[in-house]
């Protein structure tokens, strides 16, 4: 093993890691991903479990593990096994990071070829090629884009490629430059598209597929997906935010900065939601088309309405500039696991690394044509079964990991030096990381994967195993 280094690289101001971290978490998770499966999941009473999950689950382990980050000061398998040695804990912690290393170099082997669809409409949109286009047209234009390997495997490379060069220049002059340029800009387009959705005439239609819950049309999956989607969607339980709160100053507010990511991360999630169904309503177009949806019916909409061709390429100009901003931090935490724990400098390891995954990605890329009808996991492809694995297993399993550790593991002082909460609500917090989060995960997680009365018994029974395991090793201490 090479030298060990803690990481050093301090971002220069709160607000700037208040920005990366939003830049993180909002990306495709929110344009592309949280309309589709709302989509597919039949809108309202989805979209309500995934809140509820955002607010829950999410932002307290969010604050968690931004602080394990910051208190462990290391990439996260080594910050694990930091605070796991410092508090008496076993050293198999450690796992917990090598969990989200390995995560986070799956999710962005399918991330970038999706970014590469919305690269190639980008330059569509720009060349014209949306204009007058009906629903048919659009349709047959992205099953011509999916049918050609080739030029799939182009884009992928053209995103990989940027991504590589963007964190090879290391925290400072890569990722805050990047990012600085992009969030504003950002926000401004989706605000430009919101004013437009009000005009279409189905804003109403959409604001109502959106937040009128209907649970008959809810099932155990669907439930493990919005839970999913909730980790997704905040770039948490894999260790992005525990090495980016790792590089975070102790002058700072986890509180007020995980409030602020996750409130931008809904918010512009939920905008995006209205703006792209309401052109779906106003153009008579299915909501539920799946993984297609973004990329087959607003060339419809932006080929038809005045304007169009301007909004068409801001709009995915918008979903590139998201997409890449959580693409570099997908990477970073096996990044600065390789700098800091074998000794292989930044530039160099993202290299390596982002080539590895580039070859992985090229299963997504086949998912789509060649290997259209090879299945993985059940009757999933070869991106849907790397999709599933990582959002519904991976992510709330690390997650879990991390509410666990915090709450059982860590001092009531460390976390107090961490965590800025009041007395009352810090009680809430603790409560909350100690029994609702890692039930709800467990309870969700195995009712999704093996929807059975008796499993539900199982784990009811493996709860109380813990609970009562958990009391009598903390009375213990
Ligand atoms: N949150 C990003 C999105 O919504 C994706 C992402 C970036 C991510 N970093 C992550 C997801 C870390 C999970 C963990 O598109």
């Amino acid at each position: 093993m090479g030298q060990l280094k803690l990481s050093t690289d301090l971002w220069s101001s709160q607000t700037v890691f208040i920005l990366a971290a939003v830049g993180s978490a909002v990306g495709l998770g929110n344009l592309w991903k949280f309309p589709y499966i709302t989509g597919e999941n039949g809108g309202g009473a989805f979209v309500l479990v995934y809140l509820a999950c955002v607010l829950l689950i999410g932002i307290p382990v969010l604050m968690s593990e931004i602080a394990l980050g910051r208190a462990g000061k290391a990439n996260p398998v080594q910050a694990m096994s930091n605070l796991a040695r410092e508090n008496g804990a076993s050293r198999l912690w450690a796992l917990l990071g090598l969990n989200g290393v390995l995560a986070g170099a799956l999710i962005l082997s399918f991330y970038t070829v999706i970014a590469g669809w919305a690269v190639s409409y980008f330059f569509q949109s720009f060349s014209g090629a949306f204009v007058d286009m009906n629903a048919s047209e659009a349709n047959s234009h992205f099953d011509a884009l999916m049918a050609n390997p080739y030029e799939l495997l182009f884009w992928h490379t053209v995103m990989s490629l940027v991504t590589i060069l963007i964190v090879s220049k290391g925290v400072k002059a890569g990722l805050e430059r990047a990012i600085n340029l992009m969030l504003p800009a950002l926000l401004l387009i989706l605000l430009v598209l919101l004013g437009y959705a009000t005009t279409t005439g189905a804003f109403g239609k959409s604001f109502n597929f959106l937040f009128a819950a209907d649970f008959s049309k809810l099932t155990w999956e669907s439930v493990l997906i919005a839970m999913g989607h909730a980790f997704f969607t905040l770039s948490i339980g894999l260790g992005t935010m525990m090495v980016y709160g790792s590089y975070l100053s102790q002058k700072s507010s986890i509180v007020k900065a995980s409030l602020w990511i996750a409130f931008a991360d809904t918010a512009i999630a939920l905008i995006a939601g209205l703006v792209i169904f309401s052109i779906v309503f106003s153009n008579g177009l299915e909501a539920g088309s799946g993984p297609g949806l973004l990329f087959e019916t607003l060339p419809v909409a932006f080929g038809q309405m005045a304007g169009g061709w301007f909004f068409g390429t801001l709009f995915f100009a918008l979903v590139v500039m998201a997409a890449l901003s959580s693409a570099i931090s997908l990477i970073e935490p096996v990044v600065s696991w390789f700098d800091q724990n074998w000794g292989i400098k930044r530039e160099k390891a993202v290299w390596i690394l982002g080539t590895l995954i580039w070859v992985f990605g090229i299963g997504t890329v086949l998912s789509f044509n060649v290997w259209q009808d090879v299945h993985f996991l059940g009757e999933k492809t070869f991106f849907g079964t790397v999709d599933y694995l990582t959002s519904n297993i991976m992510l709330p399993l690390g997650g879990l990991l991390m509410a666990v550790f915090m709450a059982w593991v860590m001092t009531k002082e460390q976390i107090k030096t961490q965590i800025d909460l009041s007395s009352g609500w810090m009680k809430w917090f603790i409560l909350d990381l100690k029994w609702l989060s890692p039930i709800a995960v467990l309870v969700v997680s195995s009712s999704g994967l093996v929807a059975s009365e008796s499993v539900l018994i199982m784990v009811a029974i493996s709860l109380f195993l813990y609970g009562a395991y958990v009391w009598n090793v903390t009375r213990k201490n």
